[in-house]
């Protein structure tokens, strides 16, 4: 299993801070923020990880993070020439995965407990997908899974009429044709290619299990969900639990 970090974007929602630096190497409690999905995978026995940044930011981030002896494991890098969306960035992974399984955490996504359980579930599941949700009180702002009694039916993302409160985190794990489904979607509404198109097409085909996650856990892309962030890290001292 490998791993992949998806570090792009603008993060214009924290303007001015991210003039300052790429969004995931701003501070989180004691360390910059990107180090808790690398600690994530880690722990869970991913060795080989791959991040992916705009190439205004790939310097600072190699600056940062050299070649993965510090956190014993080992980085490969790519730029995403263009903030097309999570799904365009995690295509640029094709080639590194090179047919294994991934797990796929956004770099604004923190958690504090361990996801290694879920990430077993998933290594025992042999195919398909697995995602991760949680219930939120903004789901306007996150992919929404719309749920029977024990499947997920659709993910909508960023809903005006969210159908449940489960948000889908940013935290996925899939088998090699997560690449074949991206290659199917379209740009959405906002000009992105969205996870949340790949993730539906796992559920058109009942390949898509999921967990819902225990600990704390926020997004760190507004100044809100970074205060907070900040928060959550600095009980823990920034150790994954
Ligand atoms: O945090 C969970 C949410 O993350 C999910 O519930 C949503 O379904 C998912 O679309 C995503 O929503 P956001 O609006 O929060 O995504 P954002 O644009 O902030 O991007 C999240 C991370 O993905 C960001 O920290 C860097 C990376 N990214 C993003 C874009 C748009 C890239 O690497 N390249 C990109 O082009």
């Amino acid at each position: 299993m490998k791993g992949v970090i998806l570090a792009g974007g603008k993060g214009t929602r924290l303007y001015p801070l991210t003039n300052i630096t790429n969004k995931h190497l701003l501070p989180v409690g004691k360390e910059p923020m990107i180090f808790n999905p690398i600690k994530q995978m880690v722990n869970c026995g991913i060795e080989e990880i791959l991040i992916v940044t705009s190439k205004e930011h790939m310097g600072e981030i190699v600056r940062v993070l050299g070649s993965g002896r510090d956190f014993g494991c080992n980085f490969t890098f790519k730029v995403q020439e263009e903030a097309l969306g999570v799904a365009n960035a995690l295509l640029l992974a094709e080639n590194f995965a090179n047919g294994e399984p991934i797990v796929v955490i956004l770099g604004d996504n923190i958690a504090t407990r361990s996801i290694k359980d879920y990430v077993d579930n998933f290594r025992n599941q042999h195919s398909g997908a697995r995602i991760l949700l949680r219930k939120v009180t903004d789901p306007e702002r996150y992919g929404i899974a719309a749920l029977d009694e024990r499947k997920i039916i659709s993910i909508e993302e960023k809903p005006n009429q969210p159908k449940s409160d489960y948000a889908v985190i940013g935290i996925y794990m899939y088998d090699h044709y997560i690449f074949d489904y991206i290659k199917q979607i379209k740009k959405s509404d906002r000009g992105e290619f969205e996870i949340s198109s790949a993730n539906n097409i796992y559920i058109e085909k009942s390949q898509l299990e999921y967990d819902v996650l225990e600990g704390e856990w926020t997004d760190a892309g507004t100044f809100e969900s970074y205060y907070y962030a900040n928060k959550i890290l600095m009980n823990i001292d920034n150790n994954i639990i």
